[in-house]
């Protein structure tokens, strides 16, 4: 796709739901008594194949434009699937359900995408193993397809090498089916959706600093869940905005829990003009508005214990970067070699055919920033935020780029090129 240059964006919108908290909505609702209603759930591949699992898990899920319903069965109401689950592209699907499939009395089978096939599982399958699970990789290579059989499941205290929520996540919910509680103590908090909303369903969940612990839970009950905007959506607008001279955007309803809010904090240490209105908590996640205005950005440092609330904008805050002045130096995020493409090579090879000074380095990048960018062919690698980021590098790049593969914005963002048309002053 061919992505113009623009003078500047102006308006407001309403970027569509969190895909971390849609997730979790299906799945909590699946396995809680009685029925579940989501509004605002993302539409985006990714959690409709979080749906089509549980759907071949035997649960009803109603999908309609207005809500989700979902009548769950109970922590032990699912059955049998016929056939092999599929996650499509979605780590948080293939990593959340091992957990749940760990505690089931039958046997799964679990696969996705090429490149949900050549990411590490093993960070999951070891600790579901100390557990007690049967858990094999089919492809004797840790990665999917998984193969998930009945076993006992044990109360650990598990060390967490990397802070991931999707492990963290994973063994919270396999803890739900084990004989004593589960603890993860991560290096650094990674966000913390499933402990706020397991517990609205009704779970004993706490967290103290980096360690999360689930006693074991008798039941799980249906709520209703209003899902928030989702920040990582709403990192391309705020990146756009700030980038574009003369733009002013008002972003409605984004998610700001804490863990998440990393590229806000940046954009306001690289001297960006951003400004949280309207704080409110919704289904008890902190959200507001965000005002926008074009800035002169800043090269920043990012590492330690920021990176996590940050991750899935490090695309977005490379662009950032690659038009500030100054230099930006991002480390401690090797996780992003594991990501739906090797972040690090994607961004550095397509914003050095942009024309920017870049060099990858083992767990992040170096940007010198203020050169100006022109247009290249970027290949997404299928990857929905290398798409969305390189699209909003294009906006101010001569000539614009031409985005391959931009098909990949559908997995959590379908109408992300619908809402940036209409934004064009
Ligand atoms: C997610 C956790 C993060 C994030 C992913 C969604 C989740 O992954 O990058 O997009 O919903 O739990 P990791 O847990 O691998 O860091």
């Amino acid at each position: 796709m061919f992505i113009k240059p623009v003078s500047s964006l102006k308006g407001e919108l309403r970027i569509p739901g969190d895909k971390s908290i849609s997730h979790r909505s299906v799945m909590f609702g699946a396995i809680a008594e009685g029925i579940t209603e989501v509004t605002h759930f993302l539409q985006g591949a990714d959690c409709l194949s979080t749906i089509s699992c549980f759907r071949k898990l035997g649960i009803e899920i109603e999908n309609t434009p207005q809500k989700i319903t979902i009548y769950g069965k109970g922590l032990h109401g699912l059955s049998a699937p016929d056939g092999i689950l599929d996650a499509g592209n979605s780590g948080t699907t293939t990593r959340l359900i091992s957990g749940i499939l760990a505690g089931q009395p039958f046997t799964s089978t679990l696969t996705g995408d090429a490149s949900i096939q050549k990411r590490p599982m093993k960070r999951i399958i070891a600790p579901l193993r100390e557990m007690g699970a049967d858990i094999t990789s089919l492809s004797g290579n840790d990665c999917a397809p998984l193969k998930i059989s009945s076993a006992p499941l044990h109360g650990i205290h598990y060390q967490s090498p990397v802070a991931s929520a999707q492990v963290k996540s994973c063994l919270l919910l396999a803890g739900l089916y084990a004989d004593a509680p589960v603890s993860v103590t991560e290096p650094a908090l990674s966000r913390n959706h499933t402990e706020l909303m397991l517990a609205s369903f009704g779970a004993n969940v706490t967290s103290e600093q980096t360690t999360a612990t689930i006693q074991p839970t008798p039941r799980l009950y249906g709520q209703r869940i209003d899902v928030p905007g989702d920040i990582s959506s709403a990192a391309y607008f705020l990146a756009a905005g700030l980038l574009l001279p003369g733009s002013e955007l008002l972003i409605r309803n984004v998610g700001i829990n804490p863990t998440r809010d990393g590229i806000i904090r940046v954009a306001k240490a690289m001297q960006g003009n951003v400004t949280e209105l309207n704080a409110r908590i919704v289904s008890g996640e902190p959200v507001c508005d965000l005002l926008v205005r074009s800035s002169e950005l800043h090269g920043t440092e990012i590492g330690g214990s920021l990176i996590p609330a940050l991750i899935d904008e490090i695309p977005a805050i490379a662009v950032m970067a690659a038009y500030a002045n100054g230099t930006t130096v991002i480390k401690d995020a090797a996780e992003l070699k594991v990501k739906e493409s090797n972040r690090i090579d994607t961004i550095v090879t397509n914003l050095r055919a942009m024309g920017a000074d870049i060099t990858a380095t083992e767990d992040g990048m170096v940007i010198n920033g203020g050169r100006p960018l022109h247009h290249a062919v970027i290949d997404s690698h299928m990857d929905h935020r290398i798409a969305m980021a390189f699209s909003i590098a294009a906006l101010r790049a001569e000539g614009g780029a031409d985005i391959r593969d931009a098909k990949a914005v559908s997995i959590s963002y379908p109408a992300f090129y619908q809402d940036l048309s209409s934004l064009e002053a």
